[in-house]
């Protein structure tokens, strides 16, 4: 019988100074770049998401991938002040498609902050309803780059939008 599947969600602070390019920080999509060629060799799905300095990422799988990732994560020197949120054993994977997607909609997020009486994005202060909003958000979002996520191939027949902005693809 294979493991049951969870759910972690944690934020922590970013350690570098901002680099952006073409509208992304550099480090971020480097991140991303590592995520996506790592994660879908441990079946690892899930959502990051960089505001205001703060990380907030969803990492879900099989218990022991998630918790091991997350150490290893955590230990990470681009990030510090890493505090778990929420870890939740789940029937069914909200990030079915996705090695490890990225969503910026800054607006909506704003949104949604504002009927928590939230002013900034600070995940450190999200409760479980919030938590549970931005999840939600996140997973009927589309990646930053705004490929479908229904084209499973995309990332294996073409070079993706975050190596070519690195250079790298
Ligand atoms: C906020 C944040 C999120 C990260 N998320 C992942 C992830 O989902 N998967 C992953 O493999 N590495 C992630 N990393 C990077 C890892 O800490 C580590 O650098 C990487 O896994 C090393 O991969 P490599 O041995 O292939 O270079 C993340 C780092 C940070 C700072």
């Amino acid at each position: 019988m294979s493991e049951p599947l969870v759910q972690l969600t944690y934020a922590s602070q970013a350690n570098f100074t901002s680099n952006k390019q073409g509208g992304v920080e550099t480090e971020v999509a480097r991140i991303l770049l590592q995520s996506r060629r790592n994660n879908p060799k441990q079946q690892l799905g899930g959502v990051l998401h960089f505001g205001n300095g703060y990380f907030f990422q969803c990492l879900e799988g099989e218990r022991e991938t998630v918790t091991a990732a997350y150490e290893r994560i955590a230990k990470d020197p681009r990030h510090t002040r890493v505090q778990m949120l929420e870890l939740n054993t789940i029937q069914k994977r909200r990030f079915q498609d996705w090695s490890m997607k990225y969503v910026a909609l800054d607006s909506d997020i704003q949104a949604l902050l504002n009927q928590h009486n939230l002013k900034a994005f600070d995940p450190y202060a999200f409760g479980p309803v919030l938590i549970e909003n931005l999840i939600d958000l996140f997973a009927g979002a589309a990646d930053y780059d705004g490929y479908a996520p229904a084209n499973p191939g995309y990332t294996k027949t073409k070079p993706s939008w975050w190596a070519r902005l690195l250079g790298k693809g």
